[in-house]
């Protein structure tokens, strides 16, 4: 199985980091990548279409290795800490740059995805609002709704909410739980 871990957080031991790294680690017969993006150049989506003719993207930056890595993974997890009420700018350049990944398809739809069938996804979002599970409903509502335009319908997506940049997450109970229903998802 090969797993795609994407850490969308400017901190590379933060909440978010720890509760991805928990996530991925100790899954059998696993080949894991896992990318840190505050470290990679990843230009914002320029809508040159130039994805809609041929399938590639124009933009020739750290996004073309990503690009292999979703083709090729059977699950990816994408995660961020909530910046004012969304996901971070890095997370949301790299999940822009996604378009790449969908092919124009004839009438009514527009798109079809160029993505293999059968690939799980896993949004993860750390936020400080204790409330962050119930208030960012829209948070999943966007994740699903992305993750179904690429093909993939075994989507889930998990918000913990309560921390702080101080605080560790992994303190909180429902970390553990969360990690707990991470894995099984993606192992059954
Ligand atoms: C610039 C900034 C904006 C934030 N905005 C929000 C917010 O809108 N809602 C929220 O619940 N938490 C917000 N937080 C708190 C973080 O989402 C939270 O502490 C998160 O766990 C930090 O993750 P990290 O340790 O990976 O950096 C914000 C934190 C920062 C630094």
């Amino acid at each position: 199985m090969k797993i795609v871990a994407i850490n969308g957080s400017p901190r590379k031991d933060g909440n978010t980091a720890k509760l991805l790294k928990m996530a991925t680690e100790d899954h059998k017969d696993t080949d894991l990548v896992y990318y840190d993006l505050v470290d990679m150049r990843i230009k914002d989506c320029i809508a040159c279409m130039h994805c809609k003719k041929h399938n590639e993207c124009s933009i020739k930056d750290d996004m073309t290795q990503i690009y292999r890595d979703l083709n090729k993974c059977d699950a990816m997890l994408l995660a961020s800490p909530i910046y004012m009420g969304a996901e971070t700018a890095l997370l949301k350049a790299m999940v822009d740059r996604m378009y790449a990944l969908l092919a124009p398809a004839q009438a009514p739809k527009r798109y079809e995805p160029r993505l293999a069938p059968g690939k799980k996804a896993v949004a993860i979002f750390t936020a400080g609002n204790p409330q962050a599970n119930d208030v960012l409903t829209y948070m999943k509502d966007r994740y699903y709704m992305a993750m179904a335009l690429q093909g993939i319908s075994k989507v889930q997506v998990h918000i913990v909410g309560g921390t702080s940049p101080a605080s560790d997450i992994m303190e909180r109970a429902e970390s553990q739980k969360v990690v707990t229903e991470i894995k099984k998802f993606i192992e059954h």
